[in-house]
């Protein structure tokens, strides 16, 4: 199985990129997990839509070759990111590459809640008509307080929050077979 991640920060220290590395080396005698390099794609331009850089079809093919994506996602001011919504938008237009891929969320923040209000509107993004991504139901990775959670080395080494990523990357794997 194999999964494209899609990482919602461009700083070079994220805590969810730490989250994704983390996923990607913990997972891999299951699944095949490959951060996108989403920071090479140019601002949407809708002009450009029809006849995008090759570093946009680049990516895309790895989405439609992919059997689902994985978001990790920061919370910026009670949404996400502006980076994250420039792939988005990109994925969503021309062939629209993202529609019935199964996704999983995931976010982590230094603060309690967790990306909590940045989940809620990227599940309701994944559901628009350009989009049209089955993302798994339920399932809330909500990691807050993530500093704490990851070490110096930056590896995630909280254990109540690494059972629960088992338990819902297992769901992802079912969800990705049902749909299929
Ligand atoms: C933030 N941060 C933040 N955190 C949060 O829990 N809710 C929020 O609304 C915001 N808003 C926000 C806006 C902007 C512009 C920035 C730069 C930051 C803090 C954010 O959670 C923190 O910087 C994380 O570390 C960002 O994720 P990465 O880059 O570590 O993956």
């Amino acid at each position: 199985m194999k999964v494209v991640a899609i990482v919602g920060s461009n700083r070079k220290e994220s805590y969810n990129k730490k989250i994704a590395d983390f996923m990607q080396k913990r997972y891999t005698d299951k699944i095949e997990i490959e951060i996108m390099p989403i920071e090479d794609l140019p601002m949407y331009n809708e002009d450009k839509e029809l006849n995008p850089p090759s570093v946009v079809t680049d990516i895309k093919k790895k989405i439609i070759d992919s059997d689902g994506i994985l978001i990790a996602t920061p919370e910026y001011n009670h949404s996400i990111s502006g980076f994250l919504k420039n792939a988005i938008d990109w994925f969503s237009r021309g062939d629209k590459v993202m529609v019935n891929k199964p996704v999983m969320i995931v976010g982590c923040s230094p603060g309690a809640l967790g990306t909590v209000r940045a989940q809620m509107q990227l599940r309701q993004i994944l559901n628009s008509p350009g989009v049209s991504a089955l993302t798994l139901p339920g399932n809330e990775v909500f990691i807050g307080a993530v500093h704490e959670k990851i070490d110096e080395s930056g590896k995630l080494v909280h254990e109540p929050t690494i059972q629960f990523l088992d338990t819902v990357m297992n769901n992802f794997m079912d969800w990705i077979q049902k749909v299929k």
